[in-house]
């Protein structure tokens, strides 16, 4: 598929336009409170394949179903009491729950993989919900870019990455959280990938301390993929100070650096601006002629361990 790809803006007009190339299959980029996903309809077969396709994913990894509602939810995977106290308290928002999926529930093979489990988030970004309701529908979204590369956080990130390949994107300006969801599978809770929602909010609603990690079994959140997230030039992690040549991106105060995550060295703000300093960061070693970003480092705590997770498999070698 090589067409241009529309830009809409979130208004009855857009919504509509999007809702129709949605059900007749096509692919919409929607912004989310997260990043942008790639949205298509979690029924169909081949809008999930297209998903696949678009983004170059080398393998069909499952992917999240996003719902509009409670009700929604309900109808595609079965929610235990825990399941539902957690689905209460953060959504919608940026917490992803893997529940056993209903039986004839109706969504794609695709989607699961296969799998008697489902990803499902409901999230909290107006633009995203809109789309959602007007759709009236579930809607499979991963991250609106290339397999590996950056998330985009603006519709102009999915543009540069996703650009002739997709039907639309929806335009509703920068992501506030940053960082992709964070993803609980249950009985008993396993966090799947770091994200969006801190690992210590779920704790303290669960009354529990949460494991980390998958099941090294079965295929999980991107994680598994070595390399992800990746920009053009190398990604040092952890680093007090720069070497020569070096793109330097700082955190906190004092740090002199060509970038900041956050200058305050405030957390949520870091996530927020990731992504976003990533291309940067590529940008500028580009036009110095490096080819090695060094990040500072970051505490592994609230959003810090999202942040770190993204780091690491940025920095991880590549093939
Ligand atoms: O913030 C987000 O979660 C973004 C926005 C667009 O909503 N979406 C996103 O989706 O990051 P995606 O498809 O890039 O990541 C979903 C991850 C997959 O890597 C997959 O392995 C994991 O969730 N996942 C999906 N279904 C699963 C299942 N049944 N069991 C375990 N992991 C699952
Ligand atoms: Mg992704």
């Amino acid at each position: 598929m090589s067409h241009e790809t529309q830009i809409l803006t979130p208004d009855a007009a857009g919504y509509a336009e999007a809702a129709r190339l949605l059900t007749t299959g096509a692919l919409v980029a929607m912004p989310t409170e997260t990043v942008y996903g790639l949205a298509g309809d979690a029924r169909n077969d081949h809008a999930v394949a297209a998903i696949f396709a678009a983004k170059g994913r080398p393998q069909f990894n499952p992917l999240i179903v996003h719902v509009a509602d409670l009700a929604m939810a309900e109808q595609i995977a079965v929610f235990s009491d825990t399941a539902r106290a957690l689905a209460q308290a953060f959504w919608p928002g940026p917490l992803t729950l893997v529940l056993p999926l209903r039986a004839g529930c109706g969504i794609s093979d695709l989607v699961t993989a296969g799998n008697d489990s489902v990803a499902i988030r409901m999230p909290a970004h107006p633009v995203a919900r809109g789309l959602l309701s007007a759709f009236g529908g579930p809607l499979a979204a991963p991250s609106a870019n290339p397999s590996g590369k950056i998330s985009p956080t603006t519709a102009r990130h999915v543009l540069d990455g996703l650009g002739g390949k997709i039907a639309a994107v929806l335009d509703g300006g920068v992501c506030e959280v940053g960082v992709e969801s964070t993803i609980l599978s249950l009985d008993p809770p396993r966090l799947l990938r770091p994200g969006g929602l801190p690992l210590e909010a779920l704790e303290a609603a669960l009354g529990q301390p949460i494991a980390s990690g998958g099941d090294a079994a079965k295929p999980n959140a991107p994680g598994q993929l070595v390399s992800h997230y990746a920009p053009g030039a190398q990604v040092r992690i952890n680093a007090d100070t720069p070497s020569p040549g070096e793109v330097f991106v700082g955190f906190g105060p004092g740090v002199k650096s060509d970038l900041s995550l956050s200058q305050s060295g405030d957390l949520v703000e870091a996530a927020a601006a990731l992504f976003a300093i990533l291309r940067a960061a590529d940008t500028l070693a580009q036009a110095r002629g490096v080819d090695c970003i060094a990040f500072a480092p970051i505490p592994e705590t609230g959003l810090g361990r999202a942040i770190n997770d993204r780091l690491r498999r940025a920095s991880a070698p590549r093939d």
